[in-house]
């Protein structure tokens, strides 16, 4: 196995994937629309791997194309990042997220099927648990409770692929649930480049550090948890890249369809983040408490214990490392990929 398509490859866990699988002898494939990610990580990706993967400015939806690209390449299995991620806009556009989402999906699958490549290991999201009745979440515990049409797309795809496999067990999929990627790759080239104002806690920090922003808002401190602040599972994202190595180390040797959380397995409220973020880097962080943000939940952290038993996945970043990285990719580009 050596030809990876990696679709979604120039944002930010794909960026970073995309280097883990060169240096690990795969050779990757990109096709992204760059809704969501800007041509200049394709420099930084060779700047860092010493290799240029072949990039291919394609919509996953365009079928056509999608089908000249795996006429001209022996793919050998695909990993599958793109898509849109922000929670709050697929509640103010759902048709946006079911049609970029789930429709690609269809075309990739459809594609893959046509041109006899059956290997797929699919970016799921811990969203689809819902709010979990218990932390570690395992991954059988129960999905599809969700709290918005994103999450909602993840499910119905993870369903999709159930069935696909249920019809036809030559497919092997490997569905990853994520839980809170943050951090950037130690060379500070590639890292989170949010447009706009962040969602995400990770970001926020950073832009306030940078000065881009005046204040953080912790949203709540009056959640059932030890400081009332949320609790989050952060895993670093060059930790979360191996993991698709370990996966497709995995596909080749015990084909099936598999369920894996990516996370540490360690909770992180709000404020003991900020705190970590302040002493790794020697900065404070102006705060302010607010109210609770609709739609969010208390606590949510995986089970790893899965993906260490088949995948021999384990974390080596700590929450110091991912503030360390962070600040440094975010201080080298203030202006993320735009100079
Ligand atoms: P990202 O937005 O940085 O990367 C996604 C990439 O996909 C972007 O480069 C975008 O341009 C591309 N893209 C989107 N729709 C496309 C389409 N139809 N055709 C071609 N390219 C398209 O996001 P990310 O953080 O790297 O997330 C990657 C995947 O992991 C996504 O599927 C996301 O839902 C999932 N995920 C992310 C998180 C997170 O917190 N970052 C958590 C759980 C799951
Ligand atoms: N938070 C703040 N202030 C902010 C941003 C976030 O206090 O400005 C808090 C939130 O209330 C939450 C925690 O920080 O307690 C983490 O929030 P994020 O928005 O960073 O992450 P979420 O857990 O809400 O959601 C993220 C992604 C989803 C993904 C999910 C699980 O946005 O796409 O993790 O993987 F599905």
């Amino acid at each position: 196995m050596k030809k990876i398509l990696v679709t979604g490859g120039m944002g930010y866990i794909g960026s970073h994937t995309c280097v883990e699988l060169i240096s690990a002898g795969y050779e990757p494939i990109i096709v992204d629309n760059l809704c969501n990610s800007k041509p200049e990580v394709l420099n930084r990706i060779e700047k860092i791997a010493k290799k240029r993967p072949v990039f291919y400015l394609n919509d996953v939806r365009d079928e056509e194309k999608m089908d000249k690209i795996f006429d001209e390449h022996n793919i050998d299995a695909v990993i599958h990042f793109a898509g849109l991620k922000a929670v709050g806009e697929s509640v103010k556009k759902p048709d946006l997220y079911f049609d970029n989402n789930i429709g690609s999906t269809e075309v990739l699958i459809k594609v893959m099927k046509k041109h006899g490549c059956k290997n797929l290991i699919f970016s799921s999201s811990a969203t689809v648990y819902g709010d979990p009745k218990r932390v570690p979440i395992l991954e059988d515990d129960p999905v599809g409770a969700t709290t918005n049409p994103y999450a909602e797309t993840k499910y119905r795809i993870e369903n999709m692929l159930k069935s696909l496999y249920g019809e036809d067990n030559s497919w092997n999929f490997i569905i990853l649930r994520y839980f809170n990627p943050i951090g950037a790759h130690k060379s500070g080239l590639i890292g989170e480049d949010p447009q706009g104002i962040p969602n995400n806690l990770m970001p926020y920090i950073t832009q306030v550090a940078v000065g881009k922003l005046p204040q953080l808002s912790v949203f709540g401190n009056d959640y059932d948890t030890p400081d009332g602040t949320g609790v989050r599972d952060y895993i670093h994202v060059v930790d979360l890249a191996i993991g698709h190595v370990l996966a497709l180390e995995k596909i080749q040797h015990a084909p099936g369809l598999m369920v894996y959380n990516l996370g540490t397995g360690v909770g992180t409220s709000v404020l003991d983040l900020v705190r970590a973020f302040e002493d790794a880097n020697g900065l404070k962080i102006n705060y302010k408490i607010v109210e609770r943000r609709p739609g969010d939940i208390a606590t949510c952290y995986a089970s790893a214990d899965k993906a260490y038993r088949e995948l021999g996945f384990k974390t080596k970043y700590t929450i110091v490392d991912c503030c360390r990285d962070s600040w440094n990719w975010q201080k080298n580009n203030p202006h993320g990929f735009d100079k």
